[in-house]
């Protein structure tokens, strides 16, 4: 099997959740995602402990703040040797530079993360845009234009719908990257999520990784979940 670009959403609470998890795997090299609900409660040792593993991590904690803080924040979170990290794009451009900065002072090897942004929150619309953030482009508009910035400001690229994907690449090419949750099989139930589109969709699509959640994780069988999306995002 080639690397995989499939990021295992880990939305667990306890690390004891995780090994019982990750154990169904046995010796396979996952991508997973620690998000904010596992990083706050199980915190650096839970990194260490999937690292140990042979695992990729992209550790998902979306910083937003002024670009002191977040050039200083990143250059500890490189420190953890994790592969991927994010940030919020609505920082602004020159909070996108600092986190570059930060993980290039702080890398432990010769490889800073990458570092990728939300752009618009899949929790946010048009009319939340228009009357609570003053914003009053179309959301597509919004979408490419902080993607635009984030590109502008080094970084590798975005977190995004797989819908949004193509255009994105059509614009800023294919090596910035597009990393889209929201993927379901055919048969699994939608959840809170609003558009989804399934592994080999999102393959047409263009998306670089996805990231896949529940129908892994809470799949009767989730290896046998995870070779379903494997086969159909990655081929083999
Ligand atoms: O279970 P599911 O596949 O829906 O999980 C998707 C993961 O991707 C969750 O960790 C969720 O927080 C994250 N995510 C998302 N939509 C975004 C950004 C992140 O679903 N726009």
């Amino acid at each position: 099997m080639n690397e995989s670009r499939i990021c295992i959403a880990l939305d667990f609470q306890t690390k004891e959740e995780v090994e019982e998890f990750l154990k169904k795997f046995g010796d396979e090299k996952l991508y997973v995602k620690v998000g904010m609900e596992l990083f706050y409660g199980t915190g650096i040792e839970m990194i260490k402990t999937i690292k140990e593993m042979g695992h990729k991590i992209f550790l998902d904690l979306k910083l937003h703040d002024i670009p002191n803080t977040v050039k200083s924040a990143m250059k500890q979170l490189a420190k953890l040797d994790v592969d991927i990290v994010n940030v919020h794009a609505s920082g602004s451009i020159a909070m996108m530079k600092a986190a570059i900065e930060g993980l290039e002072e702080g890398k432990s090897t010769d490889k800073r993360p990458l570092c990728i942004a939300v752009t618009c929150l899949t929790s946010l619309d048009q009319e939340v845009l228009d009357n609570e953030l003053l914003i009053h482009e179309e959301l597509p508009e919004v979408v490419l234009k902080w993607a635009e910035n984030a590109k502008e400001a080094g970084l590798d690229g975005v977190v995004c719908s797989p819908l949004e994907s193509k255009i994105i690449h059509d614009h800023l090419g294919l090596d910035f990257l597009t990393v889209t949750p929201g993927i379901r099989l055919v048969d699994d139930s939608v959840n809170d999520q609003k558009r989804v589109t399934t592994p080999a969709m999102a393959k047409e699509l263009t998306s670089s990784y996805i990231v896949v959640g529940r129908t892994i994780t809470r799949a009767e069988d989730p290896l046998a979940a995870y070779r379903e999306v494997y086969k159909q995002f990655q081929g083999e």
